[in-house]
């Protein structure tokens, strides 16, 4: 049996999962109840700070009674309700979705990914070299971050993070429709000539690192960026008074990329300028 450890009490709701009882909290998500018990579900749109978007289906299941599956992220579980994460519909349904994305954006540097096409069997090769891409050059318009959008795959994460889920600035949304929808700022300016106040909240939240920091960019350009050389010590910016929690990646002994905490109750995990970005003086030397 499944039970998730309740923080503020909440009724429990029992299902099925994969033929096994589940209890989950009210409100908690299909996806939360499989992380809880162990089981191993792709994700990729959805973010743990962020109301989910439904953009990339990588994540359905099968429900019981439902004509279509339905997406783990963000369907609630429901008392009585019988799911399965492992039938031949569901994983099928995953392994498409992730050979459309894997054929048609470069997921390189998207974590897990690599472990799913082969898990799930995906073969994102059989489209062609024609397959749809961008082929865009990645947008270096500023020295704090880069926009790599053939990378992108759509998620939206981005865009919820700058506008009404958390930064409120609204400088990037969705450009175009269709094949030619894309993330772009205002008039598609240099990120300089935008609305954009670099808080870098949509880095924090991108899957695929089709947004990432200056820093990392040039690195793996470079071919020194190397995640298993990196530490990561968490303190708290001595910006301003709110006391907002940093975690500072370091790699031969300088500052590589600002995170902060998703679990952080007053920041979920997003910070301004100074938090994210003005790190530079701890390790001037002058
Ligand atoms: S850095 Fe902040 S303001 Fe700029 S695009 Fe990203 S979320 Fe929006
Ligand atoms: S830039 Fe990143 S966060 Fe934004 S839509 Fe693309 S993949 Fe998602
Ligand atoms: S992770 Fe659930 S729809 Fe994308």
């Amino acid at each position: 049996m499944t039970a998730i450890p309740l923080g503020v009490p909440r009724r429990l709701v029992e299902f099925t999962l994969d033929g096994q009882e589940a209890r989950v909290p009210e409100g908690s998500t299909i996806l939360d109840a499989c992380r809880a018990a162990g089981k191993d579900i792709p994700t990729l749109c959805e973010g743990d700070t962020l109301r989910p978007k439904n953009a990339c289906r990588v994540c359905v299941v099968e429900v019981e009674g439902s004509r279509t599956l339905v997406p783990a992220c963000s369907r609630k579980a429901e008392p009585g309700m019988e799911v399965s994460t492992g039938t031949e519909r569901a994983r099928h349904s995953r392994k498409i979705v992730l050979e459309l994305l894997a054929s048609s954006v470069d997921l390189s540097t998207t974590p897990r990914v690599a472990g799913w096409l082969k898990e799930y069997e995906a073969k994102p090769d059989r489209f062609g070299p024609d397959a749809a891409r961008l082929n865009e050059e990645p947008k270096v318009d500023n020295e704090l971050y880069v926009r790599d959008y053939d990378k992108c795959i759509l998620c939206y994460k981005c865009v919820d993070a700058c506008g009404d889920q958390w930064q409120n600035t609204f400088a990037i949304s969705v450009a175009g429709r269709g094949f030619d929808a894309r993330i772009a700022v205002e008039h598609d300016a240099p990120l300089t000539d935008s609305a954009c106040v670099y808080c870098g909240n949509c880095i924090e939240v991108c899957p695929t690192g089709a947004l990432s920091f200056k820093s990392e960019f040039d690195m793996r350009a470079a071919g020194t960026w190397d995640e298993s050389a990196q530490t990561e010590t968490t303190t708290v910016c001595a910006y301003c008074g709110v006391g907002c929690n940093l975690t500072l990646h370091v790699q031969d002994n300088e500052i590589v990329k600002v995170t902060s905490p998703h679990d952080n109750p007053v920041t979920h995990g997003n910070l301004c300028i100074k938090g994210r970005f003005g790190y530079q003086h701890v390790q001037n030397r002058d």
